[in-house]
């Protein structure tokens, strides 16, 4: 027990649930202490000199002294390497088997006694100690991966211990001088890894954290990493306990010569087998997608605004929150209820006394266009009679110790046990539950607390190591399965929605996860602290979750802890208002985050970026489109396309949005304006129509009421038509208006002739158009999707350019342009 943990336990006790948090970690530790092997003597292992090799399809098996490794290329270039025998299946990750292999893809002796695989795509060069290195098909270094090491438990002579437990294992590799490394899952210290260790291993950090709190809700062996030489995505599909320790390399380091970048894994048990993708950030967000599925697409209405709060007490609370927004004239489209709408924190539970009527509310709020989303917990208090408790006893539903015990641990509803999502079986009653919240009238799912937390005076807050698991009928315990519990929760509940509601998407997104989670939904930044270190944070997880496959995520705004100053709030609802999930959450005990709470100025300037949002909602819901067919993710680095522009790969304070928007929001207290660095091409800021040249750094205005947004020349951006767009003249040039006037008519078709925006608080759509610069063309899509259904929706597709100094639109495969057309910028 360390000093921190002493603090904790003298904090806890003082209640009485504190003192049950001390039951359950004392019981935690002595089911550890039976259940898990005993440490002991280890033996270190290498693979030894390469023996020989036979060819397979895709690649083959390289055969050491001490190990074997199979190399095996995918269709599209994606490589796997398992050791000792390790194949891609079972993973949580991949959404199936795994891609096909790349037949043309062969294994063929290299020189100095090793092996390599040539494909179209990459090369892989295996030498005769285990190196492998991962290269473009030019031969370009990616990534060399030194011969890895294991630690076996052994006995005194340096035997074997059979059934001691599994092997440890580390992996050391080395990347360009030059490269910088960012993913890892959600990480409040980012976008890009600065040296240092990360730990593998989903955690509560116990209150507000700040960006050195690490690790978080969402861990994840997935790194991105990013040189002049290429970008290539690298995931250790191992779920045990781990670190990540990254130490960026040095051009001209020591005597003239780059010192390359490190990175070591070292893991405590699982398999050590890894995929390599490369290609563009674009090409190997694409590959990840296609590895580990397409990302869960949210209905239209999870595009707009939600407010959550924990606390709102009762029915005449949500109301006046509800009336709040409609008064002000402020869009909301979901209203989120925490865990105090519950019967004494039970889930699956309403405390009637202060929702008396849920169904009647949630009908009620449906039909001001907003909906009701339901925290859903995983624990379940351990109370025999209470129904959630029954019938899981009776499904044999929840996680046991090693000694065949319930393991019960403390959540809020207090003495709790803890379903085993693992389990197919137990994801199916699971899902069962979710009727019951259907019932009550809610129209999404937030599941949080999924670490799985069980409070703790000291040591992990979780459930024991030694506790049970099926993992899909395998059997392992929690050292295993934790990292995926929030996963496979995930699952359970997606899988749910989608059998008791088959007409809707459903909308559901989940504190914790791991690898693959975006199949199932989103995320969101957790407990962010309030203060301006707290609102970066927010900007680094959705950035790095984005990188590794979760495009949908956004933070508390406002941050979950305190009491913003009517600057921060303003700042972190612009910052909000252009990520996927926009959503204002506070604690129990921390100050309200309704927007007309924080005076007049405030209100104006939150209520102008809920417009904005609210007008970009049909790029946004094409945004997630994209995001499902493509992997792109929204929200991109704004090295996205120029990752070799290095002054961008160092950039951490602006984003993409999108192929189009490049949004920078403000982070420092007290800034009125800010510096913005701009990848090549022409971009107009969006507030006043200047164009500035890129690649290039340009100091931009930045007052409390807005924050920098520019848009791409030549893009097409999808809004809603607003009323006063609808009246008012198009765009700024009189050439462009006549051009379009003969290309697409002053106004195109209306809406109501062409397809309809967003339902909802939405509208009809019209093409916002940024001239394309002389000489250059442009262009964007539009899904029209506003709904929540699983109707295919057909893109449409648009291309810019110039004639005699005119914009012109088209729409692909059409005659004309089937929206009215706006067009901004400069000389256009
Ligand atoms: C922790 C979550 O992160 C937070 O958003 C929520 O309000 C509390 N649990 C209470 O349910």
């Amino acid at each position: 027990m360390d000093a921190r943990d002493l603090l904790r336990l003298v904090r806890t006790v003082r209640t009485a649930r504190g003192v049950r948090s001390l039951r359950s970690a004392l019981r935690r530790r002595s089911a550890d202490r039976a259940g898990l092997p005993r440490p002991g003597a280890e033996r270190a292992r290498v693979p030894g000199a390469a023996q020989g090799a036979d060819p397979l399809p895709g690649g083959g098996v390289v055969r050491f002294a001490r190990s074997s490794l199979r190399v095996r290329v995918a269709a599209g270039g994606a490589v796997f390497c398992g050791w000792d025998g390790a194949g891609p299946e079972p993973s949580y990750a991949l959404n199936g088997p795994g891609p096909e292999v790349d037949e043309r893809a062969v294994l063929e002796p290299d020189t100095d006694g090793g092996w390599r695989v040539v494909s179209e795509r990459v090369l892989v060069v295996v030498g005769r100690h285990g190196t492998v290195e991962v290269r473009t098909p030019g031969g370009v270094l990616l990534r060399r991966d030194l011969p890895p090491r294991w630690w076996e438990p052994a006995d005194a002579e340096g035997r074997e211990r059979q059934g001691a437990g599994e092997p440890r294992w580390a992996l050391r590799s080395e990347v360009a001088a030059d490269a910088r490394f960012f993913g890892l899952g959600g990480r409040a210290a980012g976008p890009r890894l600065r040296d240092g260790s990360y730990r593998l291993w989903n955690t509560d950090p116990d209150g507000a954290f700040v960006p050195g709190d690490d690790p978080l809700y969402i861990t994840m062996p997935v790194q991105l990493v990013v040189a002049d030489a290429g970008t290539h995505l690298v995931f250790h599909d191992d779920s045990w306990d781990g670190r990540v320790t990254l130490a960026e390399g040095e051009e001209g380091a020591g005597s003239g010569h780059d010192r390359p970048g490190r990175c070591e894994v070292r893991m405590d048990g699982g398999p050590l087998r890894y995929w390599v993708l490369v290609g563009t950030p674009a090409r190997v967000l694409h590959g990840w997608a296609s590895l580990t599925g397409a990302a869960a697409l949210p209905p239209a209405w999870a595009l707009g605004h939600h407010h959550a709060r924990w606390g709102f007490g009762s029915e005449r609370e949500v109301r006046r929150v509800v009336e709040g927004y409609a008064e002000r004239g402020l869009p909301l489209s979901a209203l989120h209820l925490d865990i105090d709408h519950y019967r004494g924190h039970r889930v699956f539970t309403v405390d009637r006394e202060r929702f008396p009527d849920l169904p009647g509310l949630a009908a009620e709020l449906r039909e001001r266009g907003v909906r009701l989303v339901s925290i859903v917990d995983p624990a379940v208090k351990a109370e025999p009679g209470q129904w959630v408790f029954d019938s899981g006893a009776a499904a044999d539903a929840f996680v046991r110790d090693a000694r065949g015990r319930r393991v019960r641990g403390e959540v809020w509803p207090g003495e709790s046990v803890f379903p085993d999502f693992t389990d197919p079986r137990v994801r199916k009653w699971w899902g069962g539950l979710y009727g019951e919240r259907l019932a009550q009238g809610f129209s999404g799912v937030w599941h949080d607390m999924n670490e799985p937390v069980s409070f703790a005076p000291f040591g992990d807050p979780s459930l024991p190591l030694s506790a049970r698991h099926s993992l899909e009928g395998r059997g392992g315990d929690h050292r295993e399965a934790h990292n995926v519990y929030g996963l496979a929760m995930a699952r359970a509940g997606y899988e749910a929605l989608c059998e008791l509601r088959p007409g809707e998407r459903p909308f559901l997104f989940s504190r914790s996860g791991w690898a693959g989670m975006q199949r199932y939904g989103g995320t969101w930044s957790g407990d962010v602290a309030t203060g301006w270190p707290g609102l970066r944070a927010s900007l680094s997880l959705v950035l790095g979750l984005g990188l590794c496959g979760v495009p949908y995520s956004g933070p508390d705004i406002g941050g979950f802890s305190g009491f913003p100053s009517p600057e921060l709030y303003v700042r972190w609802f612009q910052l909000g208002s252009y990520l996927p999930l926009f959503r204002t959450h506070s604690a129990i005990d921390a100050g309200p985050r309704e927007p007309w709470e924080f005076g007049g100025e405030a209100l104006e300037h939150a209520g102008a970026a809920l417009r904005e949002r609210m007008r970009l909602l049909p790029y946004f819901v094409t945004l997630a489109h994209l995001a499902r067919r493509t992997g792109a993710p929204y929200v991109r680095p704004v090295w996205w396309r120029s990752p070799e522009d290095r002054a961008l790969r160092d950039c951490e304070d602006a984003f993409l949005l999108g192929d189009s928007l490049l949004v920078a929001p403000v982070l420092e207290q007290g800034a009125d304006r800010r510096a913005v660095r701009l990848p090549r091409g022409l971009w107009y800021d969006t507030a006043t129509g200047k164009a500035h040249e890129g690649p290039g750094q340009v100091l931009l205005d930045a007052p409390l009421s807005r924050i920098p947004v520019l848009a791409r020349a030549g893009s097409v951006i999808p809004v809603q038509r607003t009323a006063e767009s609808a009246s008012g003249p198009a765009g700024p040039s009189p050439a462009g208006r006549s051009e379009l006037a003969a290309l697409s008519g002053p106004s195109g078709p209306t809406a109501s002739s062409g397809p309809s925006g967003p339902s909802g608080p939405s509208g009809p759509v019209e093409l916002e158009v940024w001239a394309p610069a002389p000489g250059r063309t442009g262009g964007g899509v539009l899904v029209p999707d506003g709904g929540d259904g699983w109707e295919p929706q057909e893109a449409v597709r648009f291309t810019t350019r110039r004639r005699d100094g005119a914009v012109v639109v088209e729409q692909e495969g059409a005659e004309e342009v089937g929206y009215p057309v706006r067009v901004r910028g400069e000389g256009a």
